[in-house]
């Protein structure tokens, strides 16, 4: 492939994206206080969201109470789901159609994270197939790859989550703007995250991925976050990676001050 930009992050012209993934956690009531107090506390620490770019993923049930309050206090965080249906709207009972999140302003779509692939049975297939969905509906996908202990063992780190994001490529129309997050299976909720290098080498494998894809353009544009245990005393590590342009946040985020402290990286750890 053609030479990528690797350059710091502060030089790579991707703006940083700290994004909380609740998973099922938090009620519309819990969600409305959350992003309400996190809104808060950033602005008393004067953070920059034009720098770093908040989201959090709330289950479907909050998200229009989300909206109510971002749109009411133009608060300058913005969201999106935890997953989407591959499907128009139409007789697909208990799923809810990109159209709909759409619909509640969501900005972004998480799809193919490890528990809906494990737990729920999202195969490759049904990945591409969501993410076409979103794409089509206008939303931001934010595709999670990751490799198992085994998977790791068997075939060292960046095969798997290259494959898994193959297999999705070709869903995204040339020029559509999606998230890659690098989420290794075994350091979700282990507390036992990836080291940086680690992180780094897969994330440049998903960049030359992109890039034979897509093109260097395209590579060099498309913002790849880490996942698996990140929190405030591990993120800075993360962040000074040329090729690791955020983190998707699970356990942490769920803590206002914590997740704070993870968003504003570049204060707090001396980035
Ligand atoms: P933890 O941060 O709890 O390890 O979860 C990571 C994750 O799965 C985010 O999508």
């Amino acid at each position: 492939m053609a030479s990528v930009t690797t350059g710091q992050v502060q030089q790579s012209g991707r703006t940083p994206l700290i994004a909380g993934n609740w998973k099922m956690n938090f009620d519309h009531l819990q969600a409305i206080a959350f992003v309400q107090k996190l809104a808060w506390s950033l602005k008393d620490a004067g953070h920059d969201f034009g720098a770093v770019e908040v989201a959090v993923f709330p289950p479907f049930t909050d998200l229009r109470s989300v909206q109510t309050l971002v749109s009411a206090d133009k608060l300058p965080i913005v969201y999106g789901s935890q997953d989407v249906s591959q499907y128009a709207p139409g007789a697909y009972t208990g799923d809810i159609a990109a159209a709909f999140l759409a619909q509640l302003d969501c900005t972004y779509a998480i799809i193919g994270h490890s528990e809906r692939r494990t737990l729920f049975g999202d195969t490759d297939e049904i990945v591409a197939a969501k993410t076409a969905a979103a794409v089509a509906s206008g939303l931001t996908p934010l595709i999670c790859v990751g490799e198992t202990a085994d998977d790791l063992e068997q075939h060292g780190a960046s095969a798997v989550p290259v494959a898994q994001l193959n297999a999705v490529l070709d869903a995204i129309p040339a020029g559509t703007d999606f998230v890659v997050a690098y989420e290794p299976v075994w350091a979700i909720g282990s507390g036992q995250a990836a080291t940086p290098d680690q992180a780094q080498q897969v994330a440049a494998a998903l960049r030359t991925a992109i890039a034979d894809r897509k093109g260097d353009e395209a590579a060099s544009a498309t913002r790849i976050l880490y996942g698996g245990s990140v929190k405030a005393e591990n993120i800075a590590g993360f962040m000074r990676q040329p090729d690791v342009d955020g983190a998707l946040v699970g356990g942490a985020s769920l803590d206002v001050d914590g997740f704070s402290a993870i968003v504003r990286y570049q204060k707090h750890v001396g980035v």
